[in-house]
């Protein structure tokens, strides 16, 4: 069975939603998809799941030096063809999603567009985005391996 793990890093919960929803909308095409806490994630799960999801607000014009640790901790291993998306919350420059998602290319993974900004709390509309994302996910991982996923 594929699997699809969503990282987040949130310190409100905006990014946090983003991260449930698009978790949601992959189990919508049946995807195993899980969203989890920087804080309770390891580097062996996200090396055995099919897809990476990583998502973390903007701070002072940056990712947190948190998410920035666990990336370089991430580069040393073999993430490689590894379906990613990008994602976070933000104020009014939004870089966080973007350098992610600059780290993920960097390693090799097949980044998904759009590296999805959303501007503080997701609205209804944001996380239909959210959700058509991990549609997207689930669509990518299916072109591969068709058979292990319920079709939907
Ligand atoms: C101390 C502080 C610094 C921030 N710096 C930025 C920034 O440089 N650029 C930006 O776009 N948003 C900035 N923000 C806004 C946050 O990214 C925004 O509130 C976001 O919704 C937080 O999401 P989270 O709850 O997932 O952490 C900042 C917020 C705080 C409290």
């Amino acid at each position: 069975m594929s699997k699809f793990v969503i990282v987040y890093l949130s310190t409100s919960g905006n990014t946090k939603m983003m991260a449930e929803a698009i978790a949601e909308g992959a189990r919508s095409r049946g995807l195993d998809a899980d969203a989890i806490s920087f804080y309770d994630v390891d580097v062996d799960t996200l090396k055995n799941a099919d897809a990476v999801g990583l998502g973390c607000s903007t701070f002072w014009y940056k990712m947190h030096d948190a998410m920035e640790r666990f990336l370089d901790k991430l580069s040393k291993e073999h993430l490689e063809g590894k379906v990613g998306v990008s994602f976070g919350s933000y104020g009014w420059s939004g870089e966080a999603p973007v350098q992610i998602a600059t780290r993920m290319r960097e390693m090799g993974m097949h980044v998904l567009d759009p590296v999805l900004r959303i501007m503080y709390t997701p609205n209804e509309k944001d996380l239909e985005e959210c959700k058509r994302l991990g549609k997207d996910v689930a669509m990518e991982l299916k072109k591969h391996k068709p058979s292990e996923m319920a079709v939907t």
